[in-house]
């Protein structure tokens, strides 16, 4: 059984007093036992909103990472560095770090591999442009991606990573993919872990859906078989929207009390 993980990636958002009020709204709320929580802030506030979310079941996540240890890399965190305030996870190679940014994904794949031996947990973003959706080769464009991340990459470290499956399309515009549009993707590429690697882990990998996520589509897109969770942005910045997600992603998700503590 793959537990749900519902990460929100703030992006480039709020500011300091913001962040620790919603990871403090975030700490106290009831949601399900049986959902795992992420939350991705900006590098400057993951201190902050380490501190803000202690003691609670709301992980920390860096929305990016460097593959070196430490240097002479300017501008650049390293493993340690967010190992040391309290990160669990790495997002990697998200539409807006590919597109605006310009990583490749052999770039990509050296972070996702210092990621790994540094402990923590990668959750590496995959997903197609709608002219690429439009042509017919979405697959083609998510394999490419799946197989330059993670070239190199074991049996036992890939079991370890998240798969975030976010069409490009669907991020910030409002237009989610349908529940049958995404289930077919990562079933797709459920098939694709199970060709590089083995049934086995195409089983135990979760998948996150991403793209226009929010209270009132979650629970349909995560009755589909193959997503174990989501990667939220804007419906991530605010407490109810947030907690509304993480509570349809369980069916008849029962309203419960007491958070644990983080692992
Ligand atoms: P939105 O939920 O704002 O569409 O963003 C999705 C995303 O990019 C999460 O990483």
């Amino acid at each position: 059984m793959r537990r749900p993980l519902i990460a929100g990636n703030w992006k480039m958002n709020l500011n300091r007093s913001d962040a620790v009020a919603l990871a403090k709204g975030l700490a106290d709320a009831s949601t399900p036992d049986e959902v795992d929580v992420l939350v991705c802030p900006s590098n400057v506030y993951l201190d902050a909103v380490s501190a803000a979310a202690s003691g609670s079941k709301v992980a920390l996540g860096a929305q990016d990472v460097y593959f070196e240890s430490n240097g002479a890399f300017t501008g650049e965190t390293s493993t340690d560095m967010l190992s040391d305030v309290g990160c669990s996870h790495v997002i990697l190679g998200h539409s807006e770090r590919r597109n605006v940014i310009g990583e490749p994904d052999e770039l990509i794949n050296k972070k996702l591999k210092a990621t790994l031996a540094a402990g923590l947990t990668p959750v590496l973003c995959v997903g197609e442009l709608l002219e690429e959706r439009e042509a017919g080769k979405t697959m083609d464009v998510v394999t490419a991606q799946f197989d330059g991340s993670l070239a190199g990459v074991s049996e036992a470290d890939v079991q370890k990573t998240v798969i975030a499956y976010e069409p490009v399309w669907a991020i910030g515009t409002g237009k989610t993919a349908t529940p049958e549009q995404a289930q077919e993707v990562h079933a797709d590429l459920r098939k694709l872990l199970a060709e590089r690697y083995n049934q086995q882990t195409a089983d135990t990998v979760r998948i996150l859906y991403g793209g226009s996520v929010k209270p009132d589509n979650a629970a349909m897109l995560m009755s589909q078989p193959d997503i174990d969770g989501a990667l939220v942005g804007g419906a991530s910045l605010k407490v109810d929207s947030f907690t509304g997600i993480i509570n349809a992603s369980v069916p008849q998700a029962a309203p419960c009390s007491i958070n644990k503590p983080r692992s």
